[in-house]
């Protein structure tokens, strides 16, 4: 299992993204099974005025009960958003004392709603804001406990890049993801990687390129065009799971097959015994469906699943489908 101290500070780690609404706790578990990733983060936790309750944390992060790692080990960041600077610092200190191993602040998030409420990428336009956030929870979280930031590279513009990025390692950032685009960007491509290698100039802590890295060469043109070893991987990693475990390989000089459709096929069944057993029979094929449509990037095979279900929200004829053993759901939802 990846050590904390290693996650801070070696280079050539890989990330898992928060993603929310999208990478919960069970597609955590698949994906860091097949491997490469050193450490993810939960879904943002909203935080407004008041410390939350340990369901609020529980529900988004239950890695919480067996030690903050996936079932593979991998390490699990409690990831917080809010605008407020003692309410954050209160929320993450309890997350800390629920187990939390590390903190991250998300400044990136592009929500209009979340924005409107002064959440998320809206605070790049106030570095001084970011300061003071960092520097409150930074104070408050015990010292052995990581704080880090995720930030994209501004609201409408990348000018104030590089104040932000100050401001958040000032107050006691010990690592940046920078999601290389700016509020207004969206997800539209390219990402802006050369923007990255700014922000690495200006910082003396670990920076994580991400943003649009969805295959080996990606991840070359990146690692030129940052300059940065370190990354993280969003939707890249959930249409093409075996990403992370590729792009390790290719850093020792080795080169490993691709995960094909037959050997990824029974992780997708344990995803969907797994969402059976832990989400709403009316959500469930929903999530499954959300995946096989990231998926069809890269499977054939997926595509022809998703036409399949594409209309199906019976869980029975999904199990059917998929040849699922419905034992096996009991147990899982039975824990
Ligand atoms: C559906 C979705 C949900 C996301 N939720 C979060 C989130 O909760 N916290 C966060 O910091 N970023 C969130 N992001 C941004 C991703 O972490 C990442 O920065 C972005 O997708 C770019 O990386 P990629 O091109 O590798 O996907 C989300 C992105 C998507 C598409």
């Amino acid at each position: 299992m990846p050590s904390l101290f290693r996650q801070m500070n070696s280079g050539m780690q890989i990330a898992l993204a928060p993603m929310e609404g999208l990478v919960d706790e069970i597609l955590r578990d698949v994906l860091t099974r097949v491997g490469g990733v050193d450490w993810c983060v939960t879904e943002f936790i909203r935080v407004s005025d008041r410390v939350l309750p340990q369901s609020s944390f529980r529900k988004l992060a239950p890695e919480l009960d067996s030690g903050a790692v996936t079932r593979a080990g991998t390490p699990l960041r409690v990831q917080l958003l809010g605008s407020d600077p003692a309410c954050l610092a209160d929320n993450a200190a309890y997350a800390c004392t629920l187990g939390a191993p590390a903190i991250d602040l998300n400044f990136g998030c592009p929500a209009k709603t979340v924005n409107k409420s002064r959440g998320g990428a809206v605070l790049l336009k106030e570095p001084e804001l970011l300061h003071t956030i960092l520097r409150e929870v930074r104070r408050t979280v015990p010292a052995h406990i990581p704080v880090t930031a995720k930030m994209r590279l501004g609201f409408d513009s990348p000018d104030g890049a590089l104040d932000c990025a100050r401001a958040l390692t000032a107050g006691g950032a010990q690592q940046l993801v920078v999601h290389a685009r700016t509020k207004l960007d969206g997800y539209k491509p390219p990402a802006h990687w050369e923007w990255v290698a700014r922000v690495r100039d200006v910082v003396d802590v670990p920076v994580y390129a991400n943003g649009d890295i969805w295959s080996l060469a990606d991840w070359r043109r990146c690692r030129e065009v940052s300059g940065v070893d370190d990354i993280m991987l969003g939707r890249g990693l959930v249409s093409r799971p075996d990403l992370a475990r590729q792009i390790g390989a290719a850093r020792s000089g080795r080169a490993v097959p691709e995960m094909g459709w037959d050997e990824f096929r029974p992780l997708l069944v344990d995803f969907w015994q797994q969402a059976r057993g832990k989400i709403a029979p009316r959500y469930a094929p929903g999530r499954l469906k959300q995946w096989l449509a990231l998926l069809m990037r890269n499977y054939p095979e997926a595509a022809a699943l998703f036409a399949e279900l594409r209309r199906e929200n019976d869980c029975a004829r999904i199990d059917a489908l998929l040849g699922v053993d419905t034992t096996a759901i009991r147990l899982v939802a039975l824990g």
